[in-house]
């Protein structure tokens, strides 16, 4: 460890070191806390940021995992001081927690700017709190650690394995189909969720702590670590033995992230399967740090990055047999041609250094560059005159023959709309259909819910169909799967031209052609244009009315505006503190 900072250089000198009155109130209370002046003077403050809460199932094992965090700490000569923020819990906030990951990146970087923070330990993994906190952490660049939730253990179902989201989709669909009954439904439900961590089949969840761990913000191999094996309690503890030696050292996160190892990440999400919310995600945590990310640049680099991975919604596998076949630093050995290996990480070494020696140790789990899962194309980005400004869809997680496919639009209004009529007998739609969804994007929603996994008519599902192309301005969760055109920008509440779109205009999506249209005239579209009006806002006050005033469309990653840095040069500093 080259030690570069001196005890009074710690940001938490101006609050425990100074001789003054305000210092003295410091130090008091810190006593009041039963800690000793020797517990802490001289040395560096760590701040464990977490998201553990009694309504967050993913984090569920964090209460203890903070108790190997601060034994870390305290190992290495520092001092821990855990501070909760807001748990982001995925399957119970509504209308979704992506109305509120960019309340907890603000809460993490007020948390950090006012208290005497000299470094922090981030504990999340359920979808939005990785970025939430990686944002807020880029943008108060002290020295920061992630610690990943992992994954929950594999779900068992008469023997066979049960993938969080994508089994509960694909087990829906067959209820509603006939072809299980109620007795097995409840069967899944028992078994599909048993144990601490986050959502185990290659889901947001996996993606992003896996896109943390290649941009150098955890311990290597954190982030495929299932949530209780004895082996993630151990890295809680490395981590918290090493957040100390970043500050010491004045490891920053600016100091790590570049446009390289963004590209990195992205690379990596594609080799995955990833989640299509990692293009939202990773745009606004790079903007966070400067770096220019753009969706244009996931399309570049998926078509010559292959789908290794075979993990469910994409292929056949969940993370446990991820980790045992090796997990992602052996995912990242296979594709260590495309990466930049001299990437500094977390544990001052280069991303090169730390994927030396791993292995591969099944080939089906992680396919070789040979017999890939998909040759390219892990994610594409699609434009025209419906997304003028871009969507998404994940080809590999969809019915290979929709890759191009014209067909008529069935329109729904919004949520509900689509919720009371999706199941009528007399709905006109058959399985060449477009469904269209509107008004589930950022503002229109809002939030831009996951909706964007759109139901298949009970009707189609009894004559077998189990994919249609559907086109939303929502997201998807990564846990889903389908021929499902996501993100459409800008969205229709706000007027893009998918609110244009009416019953029965053909739609043409072109995957290789990376194109989605509507065959309307532009002179039709404009007279459609013109008849429009703005359906007035969802929210009137509170923190509402400030997300709909701030909140950018997905292309620009959905941060709010005012959070962005300046110059898109540095991270946003901080006022001097008295
Ligand atoms: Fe927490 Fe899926 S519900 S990661």
């Amino acid at each position: 460890m080259t030690k570069i900072k001196k005890p009074e250089d710690l940001r938490s000198h101006r609050w425990y070191g100074a001789k003054d009155m305000r210092s003295f109130g410091h130090r008091s209370r810190t006593a009041q806390m039963g800690y000793h002046k020797s517990d802490y003077a001289g040395k560096p403050v760590i701040a464990i940021i977490n998201t553990w809460s009694d309504i967050n199932p993913c984090h569920s094992h964090f209460k203890q995992r903070v108790e190997e965090v601060k034994r870390g700490i305290w190992q290495a000569g520092g001092f821990p001081v855990e501070m909760p923020a807001i748990s982001l819990s995925e399957p119970f906030q509504k209308p979704t927690t992506m109305l509120y990951r960019n309340l907890l990146a603000m809460e993490t970087e007020e948390l950090l700017r006012s208290y005497p923070a000299d470094g922090c330990v981030l504990m999340g993994g359920c979808d939005k709190t990785t970025p939430a906190l990686i944002m807020g952490a880029i943008s108060m660049n002290l020295p920061s650690i992630f610690v990943p939730a992992g994954p929950m253990l594999r779900g068992d179902y008469k023997g066979q394995f049960l993938g969080s989201g994508s089994d509960t989709w694909k087990y829906w669909a067959e209820l509603r189909a006939g072809n299980i009954n109620e007795q097995d439904w409840q069967e899944i439900e028992d078994g599909i969720a048993r144990s601490p961590g986050h959502c185990m089949t290659m889901g947001t969840a996996s993606t992003m702590t896996s896109a943390a761990e290649v941009l150098g913000l955890t311990l290597p191999g954190a982030a495929s670590i299932p949530a209780p094996d004895s082996r993630h309690a151990q890295m809680a503890t490395l981590t918290g033995k090493r957040i100390v030696e970043m500050v010491w050292e004045d490891l920053k996160p600016c100091d790590i992230l570049t446009v390289a190892s963004f590209d990195n990440a992205v690379r990596t999400v594609l080799a995955l399967g990833g989640s299509t919310n990692s293009l939202v995600h990773l745009i606004a945590m790079a903007k966070r740090a400067s770096i220019p990310l753009t969706i244009e640049r996931f399309d570049q680099l998926a078509k010559d990055t292959p789908v290794l991975a075979n993990l469910r919604p994409s292929g056949k596998y969940l993370m446990e047999d991820f980790y045992y076949a090796g997990g992602l630093r052996a995912l990242l050995s296979r594709i260590s041609a495309l990466l930049n290996l001299d990437q500094l990480t977390v544990n001052s070494h280069t991303l090169g250094t730390n994927i030396k020696n791993s292995k591969v140790f099944n080939d089906d789990v992680i396919k070789t560059l040979d017999n890939p899962v998909l040759p390219s194309g892990g994610l594409a980005v699609l434009k025209g005159n419906i997304a003028p400004n871009g969507a998404v869809i994940k080809p590999s997680a969809m019915e290979q023959s929709l890759r191009k496919h014209t067909g008529p639009a069935v329109v729904f209004n919004d949520y509900n709309d689509l919720s009371a009529r999706i199941d009528l007998p007399d709905l006109k739609i058959d399985k060449d259909s477009v469904i269209v969804l509107l008004s589930a994007g950022p503002q229109g929603a809002p939030g831009m819910p996951e909706w964007g996994q759109l139901p298949i008519p009970q009707k189609l599902l009894k004559q077998g169909v189990r994919d249609m192309v559907r086109i939303s301005d929502a997201r998807m969760s990564g846990t889903s799967y389908g021929a499902c055109v996501l993100h459409v920008t800008p969205e229709s509440h706000v007027g893009g031209p998918l609110a244009l779109v009416r019953d029965g205009d053909l739609i043409s999506l072109d995957i290789e052609a990376r194109s989605i249209n509507v065959l309307v005239s532009e002179e039709e579209m404009q007279k459609r244009k013109a008849a429009w009006t703005a359906p007035s806002p969802k929210f009137t006050r509170g923190y509402g009315t400030l997300y709909l005033k701030h909140i950018q469309q997905a292309d620009k990653g959905c941060d709010f505006d005012f959070l962005e840095p300046e110059d898109l040069q540095t991270p946003s500093g901080e006022p001097e503190i008295h």
